[in-house]
């Protein structure tokens, strides 16, 4: 009753921003990321006799109760699924700079998902795991696949539409994925609290709604032709309209600080003298940088002289979830 898996985390171009289930973890829009190479979390699961409750130990050592609870809310899905009734010791260690301002939530519940429903004796396929991972966070269901993955929202109530596509194997395409660090504090609002605010209470939201599937399709046939400056277009216009909603919240949801937006000037600097590159940002203050590989060096060397930046890292598309034992 033991398993181990390893799973990549995966940057979104086209957003997933609020939720119409906040306990199945159901989308309001449909949205398509990359799963990155390098930055991935490896979990193993056993289900003992002998324990009286759930165990989870991040980057060895034992988590605070507020992590250990969400854990054994979702471990309660695998027992459910499962009928094992067991408690389960939890092992992860995370390869997410979390400075970074990659979700390790991703890459985080994706793993879980597959040690923990091997190790109960499941035998899911990707679509099931897909699905199972996004009751932990929404955006590992995409992490299940590799390369450029699509979430289908679904439509139906209890979510079983609602889960991964693989649109493109990180093999078929490779471009770069820069990671940009700026100086920042602590980030107040976390994704889950900032896309429920917006929902509810952002007269842009509506706006949001109304577009997004256009920009689905747009990224989608980008990926079928491979064409890095539509995708990356569509990439940078859908970044800004979901912070753009955020705005619109009461009380306003604001990420960015001073090193965001010089990054974001010089990516459109960049792309004015005619190198594409494009940029994209989550919830947070970090930005992500697209650009074709032949341009990667210089694109990084040049980040790096910008006065706000404190480090970058590169990635490339990279593997879905892996079964290690
Ligand atoms: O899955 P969560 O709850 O970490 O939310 C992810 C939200 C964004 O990163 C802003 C967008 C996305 O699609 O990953």
């Amino acid at each position: 009753m033991k398993a181990k898996a390893k799973a990549n985390t995966n940057i979104a171009l086209i957003k997933y921003w609020g939720k119409r289930d906040n306990e199945l973890i159901l989308p309001m829009n449909s949205s398509i990321s990359i799963t990155l190479d390098g930055f991935y979390t490896i979990t193993s699961v056993e289900f003992k006799e002998d324990l009286k409750n759930d165990i989870f130990i991040l980057n060895n050592k034992e988590t605070e109760d507020k992590e250990q609870k969400k854990i054994s809310k979702f471990l309660d899905i695998v027992r459910e699924l499962s009928k094992v009734k067991l408690y389960a010791e939890v092992n992860s260690e995370n390869k997410v700079p979390t400075a970074a301002g990659f979700a390790s939530s991703a890459s985080g519940f994706a793993a879980l998902a597959c040690a923990s429903s091997k190790a109960a004796g499941l035998s899911l396929s990707e679509r099931e795991l897909s699905m199972l991972a996004r009751r932990g966070s929404g955006s590992a269901c995409r992490s299940i696949f590799g390369g450029y993955v699509k979430w289908e929202k679904g439509e139906k109530l209890e979510g079983t539409d609602s889960h991964g596509v693989r649109l493109l194997s990180e093999k078929d395409w490779d471009i770069s994925i820069l990671s940009v660090m700026v100086a920042s504090g602590k980030k107040k609002v976390s994704s889950r609290e900032g896309m429920k605010r917006t929902v509810e209470t952002s007269p842009f939201y509506s706006g949001w709604l109304d577009t997004v599937e256009k920009d689905i399709k747009i990224a989608e046939e980008a990926i079928r032709l491979k064409d890095f400056y539509s995708l990356g277009n569509i990439a940078e216009e859908n970044a800004l309209k979901m912070h753009a909603t955020m705005l619109g919240a009461k009380p306003p949801v604001l990420y960015w600080e001073h090193g965001t937006l010089e990054v974001m000037g010089h990516i459109q600097n960049l792309r004015e003298s005619g190198i594409p590159a494009f940029f994209t940002i989550d919830a947070g203050a970090n930005v992500k940088v697209l650009c074709l590989k032949e341009n990667e060096n210089m694109v990084y060397e040049s980040l790096l002289k910008l006065s706000s930046v404190m480090k970058v890292l590169v990635c490339h598309p990279g593997s879905g979830v892996s079964y290690l034992e």
